[in-house]
């Protein structure tokens, strides 16, 4: 089983995950031997503090081992090939982790190996961060079905995951990108199309303040993701009104809770008064990587392997 897209798993599955996170985040210890033996590479072509960090503890904390490994210290630096690279690491490692420039990369890796792979951010999507969130809206909300959650900014990797996640679990969501900036428009009609099963509520608008109008939980990322340097001051001309700051805030809910996966741009698309606020639960939040990714570790690394026949479930572009 690979986590490539939050797709890739059933709806059961994610709740499962969620539900057990809650377990292990209450008694880490009765989980210390829970991965005992087991090893996970972890691939970065991207830097990362949170998910590099929370899953190479999670591993130790399992009583497990993480290999982090830079592309340039491998020969895949070199040229050897995905499918190559995959098929040796699949005899040495129990699951591969890889943060990647290119989502076909994930893609690539998952077909040729017969141990699961993870996505910990591609251009495409960053699964494990949405799960994660998901848990902490349910721990701090009490509840997930039903919630409106507005995202404000771009619509990128981490907007591209919430959207499943949303739809998976009937949450009503709505996305608030300045004109060219919206998520895909192929994983917005799939998850369109998910919510309308669960009643739930998907929608796409352009202004800020109708986005965060009723919403219990107002989201935000960078509005320049890795790798989307080029263009950076048009990105921000662009996003010019959408930041979350009080005014903003002012739409809102007054208990609406704020959330970003972090890093943030202080001052660009949240302002330093509202990420250290009393709305904010964005260090609940990234504390929760953490526990996450115990239980997605757990639930993926103590799968029998089979080679695998991974077809991409989100469909790209
Ligand atoms: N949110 C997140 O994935 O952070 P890192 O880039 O630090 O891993
Ligand atoms: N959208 C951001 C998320 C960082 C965790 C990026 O891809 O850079």
């Amino acid at each position: 089983m690979n986590l490539i897209s939050i797709c890739d798993i059933m709806v059961k599955e994610l709740e499962e995950i969620i539900r057990n996170t809650k377990k292990i985040k209450a008694s880490p210890r009765r989980y210390k031997n829970s991965l005992s033996g087991k090893i996970l590479a972890m691939i970065f072509e991207k830097p990362s503090t949170r998910t590099r960090i929370s899953f190479d503890v999670a591993m130790l904390q399992l009583g497990g081992h993480a290999i982090v490994l830079k592309k340039s210290d491998m020969q895949l630096g070199r040229g050897e090939s995905i499918g190559d690279s995959a098929r040796v690491l699949s005899s040495y490692v129990d699951g591969v982790m890889a943060r990647v420039n290119k989502h076909e990369t994930l893609v690539e890796l998952a077909r040729n190996s017969k141990i699961p792979v993870i996505n910990g951010l591609s251009e495409i999507e960053h699964p494990c961060q949405i799960i994660s969130d998901l848990f902490t809206i349910n721990e701090v909300m009490g509840r997930l079905k039903g919630i409106n959650i507005a995202y404000v900014g771009d619509g990128n990797n981490v907007c591209n995951s919430l959207i499943p996640g949303c739809a998976m679990l009937g949450i009503n969501l709505t996305i608030a990108s300045p004109r060219g900036y919206e998520p895909s428009k192929k994983i917005l009609n799939q998850g369109i199309r998910i919510s309308r099963k669960l009643k739930s509520r998907i929608r796409i608008v352009t202004d800020p303040k109708t986005a965060v109008r009723d919403a219990e939980v107002v989201y935000t990322d960078v509005w320049v993701s890795m790798g989307d340097e080029v263009g950076y001051k048009r990105r921000l001309n662009a996003f010019r009104g959408y930041q979350i700051n009080k005014k903003l805030l002012g739409f809102a809910r007054p208990d609406c809770k704020v959330m970003h996966c972090l890093p943030a741009h202080r001052g660009l698309e949240i302002t330093d008064d509202v990420i250290d606020g009393p709305n904010s639960i964005v260090w609940i939040q990234a504390e929760n990587r953490l526990h996450t990714q115990k239980a997605i570790l757990v639930k993926l690394l103590n799968e029998i392997s089979v080679y695998s026949s991974y077809k991409s479930k989100i469909i790209l572009g």
